[in-house]
């Protein structure tokens, strides 16, 4: 006898609960699908979007070692989107609208790559701070009931690592270098602190997505409480490291938490709807690309309909 939905329901849950992964030919409810499609294709864009910033800066690095570092890391960003645009396929989504939904500026990406780098110490801030906001928010969703996302999700904060890393290294450089470094590390710390404060989403309150997500294990925490972790984290390393940081309301309450000022949420949803300070940059760039790499695409499909036509002949 077949089930009705509130026993597949009941079932699934009951999955989630016991801590099973689901996988793509499992059943589950059209909303988790929804939402994981939603999520994972704009973290696949924001994955391709976030290597214009620092790839504006790889012809321009201070020296090789720079130079090859940066390389790796924005190659490493391009294979985040493949994956994250495969794990996405895994529901159902198609490539092309994915890729549709971002040209045409309907689908969102990560706020965090519409602003500017201004400074090759931008790289350096992006390294800490972006990337480690993002290894924050990553390392959660390595635990998500969605066994594709938390998969891929493993090999990415694997690489995340080592993007972190990176900047930190240049910030203690910068910290210890000539006068003219620690201010443009200061410059960039404070133009990169607050977009990488936002990044991780709007308060709980205001955070529509994140009770369903919650209840079906997608996230395992709120953004507050990953937005909480993170400040924890970044706060003491630059402040120890001498740099200051622009929030005058950030202070260490009784428990040793390190509690943030008011946030500008008006600039943050500005720039989610698509009028921060790069945004028509950052698509302009990517529908180029796109344009560019239409005789790609065309070869590609040329030899695949070849090669099918003489397997056809035998
Ligand atoms: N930028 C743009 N939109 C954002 C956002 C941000 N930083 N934070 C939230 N939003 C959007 C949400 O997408 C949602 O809109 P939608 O329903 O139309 O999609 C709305 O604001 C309400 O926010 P919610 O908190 O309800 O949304 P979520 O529950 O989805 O939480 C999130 C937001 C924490 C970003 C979550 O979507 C998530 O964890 N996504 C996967 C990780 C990700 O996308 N990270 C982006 C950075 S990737 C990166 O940094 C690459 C690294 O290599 C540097």
């Amino acid at each position: 006898m077949s089930q009705t939905d509130e026993e597949k329901l009941a079932e699934f849950e009951a999955r989630i609960a016991r801590g099973e992964k689901i996988e793509p030919g499992d059943w589950m409810p059209d909303e988790y699908r929804r939402q994981l499609i939603r999520m994972i294709s704009q973290h696949a864009h924001s994955e391709v979007v976030g290597m214009l910033p620092e790839g504006a800066w790889i012809t321009r690095a201070p020296n090789l070692r720079r130079k090859m570092v940066l390389l790796a890391k924005v190659q490493d960003e391009a294979g985040h989107g493949q994956y994250l645009y495969h794990a996405a396929e895994t529901l159902g989504a198609t490539r092309e609208q994915m890729l549709a939904d971002l040209l045409s500026g309907k689908a969102k990406y990560s706020s965090v790559f519409n602003y500017p780098t201004l400074t090759w110490a931008d790289n350096a801030a992006i390294g800490l701070l972006v990337d480690g906001a993002a290894i924050k928010n990553q390392t959660m969703l390595a635990h998500c009931s969605y066994g594709p996302y938390s998969r891929a999700m493993v090999r990415i904060c694997i690489e995340e690592g080592f993007h972190k890393k990176q900047g930190l290294e240049m910030i203690i450089r910068y910290a210890q270098g000539t006068p003219v470094q620690r201010e443009m590390m200061q410059d960039a710390i404070n133009r990169w602190w607050w977009p990488s404060v936002k990044m991780i989403g709007p308060h709980d309150s205001d955070s529509p997505n994140t009770p369903v997500l919650k209840r079906w294990g997608v996230k395992t925490k709120t953004n507050d409480e990953v937005r909480q972790e993170f400040i924890n984290e970044m706060a003491p390393i630059l402040l120890e490291l001498g740099y200051t940081l622009p929030d005058p309301g950030l202070h260490q309450d009784e428990n040793g938490d390190w509690r943030h000022g008011p946030i500008d949420w008006d600039e943050f949803w500005q720039v989610v709807r698509g009028n921060g300070p790069c945004n028509k940059e950052r698509l302009a760039a990517r529908q180029k690309a796109h344009e560019d790499g239409l005789w790609v695409r065309e070869a590609v499909a040329a030899y695949a309909e070849k090669r099918q036509s003489v397997m056809a002949e035998g």
